[in-house]
């Protein structure tokens, strides 16, 4: 046990998919996994360990914003020996060829600043998906999919206009606010990662998915997962 996860030793398995809700880890762990367990759900993070085709899959929520997410994938990560993380997420989209329902491969992270900022002093350090995930992920989408880099926020209700024109202007294809920590977090200790992100509005117009189509696509992003980590 760690001091946000309630598993024991061995609970949790090499293979990480890591959804910001923890509902959403349940319903996806009922749905793909082979005997799941609920292994954790210390503060309702719920987080569940089975199988898929025989292989072992964790089920973790991270929560919402980079904070969360450090803790969650520290401890996978240190505690418990994670070796391939996966986030499972929605994202708002920045660029108009990119639709509701689309699926984004982030391939690289920007930020202002995560939670690893102050290790790194003057250097800007590029956060970046494991390029065999991204390439597994691509090949299995069902969806259209776009791959490239994202920004990573601190912020839901942003007010700077000024900021989205520069990220669209650097053709910068959504918004999310947990994978620049994640990809980080990855580089330091040598694991793999990738961010799998659903859209769920379009930051040009306004548009968004209404919550049942939201379960579609989060299932076309679980499998994309599964397939990425294990083909
Ligand atoms: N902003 C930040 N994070 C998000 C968004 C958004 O519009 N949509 C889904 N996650």
């Amino acid at each position: 046990m760690t001091f946000h996860i309630g598993a024991k030793p061995g609970e949790i398995a090499g293979t990480c998919l890591l959804p910001g809700d923890p509902y959403r880890a349940r319903w996806a762990a009922e749905r793909f996994l082979e005997s799941p367990r609920l292994v954790s759900e210390t503060r309702g993070m719920l987080a569940y360990t089975g199988t898929w085709h025989g292989n072992p899959v964790t089920l973790h929520g991270t929560g919402m914003g980079m904070p969360s997410m450090s803790i969650y994938a520290n401890e996978l990560i240190r505690d418990y020996g994670a070796r391939t993380l996966i986030r499972v997420g929605s994202c708002g989209a920045l660029q108009p060829q990119i639709g509701l329902r689309d699926v984004v491969l982030a391939q690289a992270a920007s930020s202002i600043g995560s939670p690893s900022t102050s290790i790194f002093r003057e250097l800007r350090f590029a956060p970046v998906a494991d390029f065999d995930l991204l390439a597994k992920a691509r090949a299995a989408a069902p969806v259209p999919v776009h791959v490239g880099g994202i920004f990573t926020s601190d912020t839901f209700y942003d007010e700077r206009s000024d900021l989205t024109d520069q990220l669209q202007r650097h053709g910068c294809l959504a918004v999310e606010m947990e994978t620049a920590e994640l990809y980080t977090l990855a580089a330091r200790y040598q694991r793999r990662a990738l961010s799998i992100l659903t859209v769920s509005d379009h930051i040009l117009t306004g548009a968004a998915l209404p919550a049942p189509d939201r379960e579609t696509g989060f299932a076309a992003m679980i499998e994309m997962a599964l397939h990425a980590a294990f083909a």
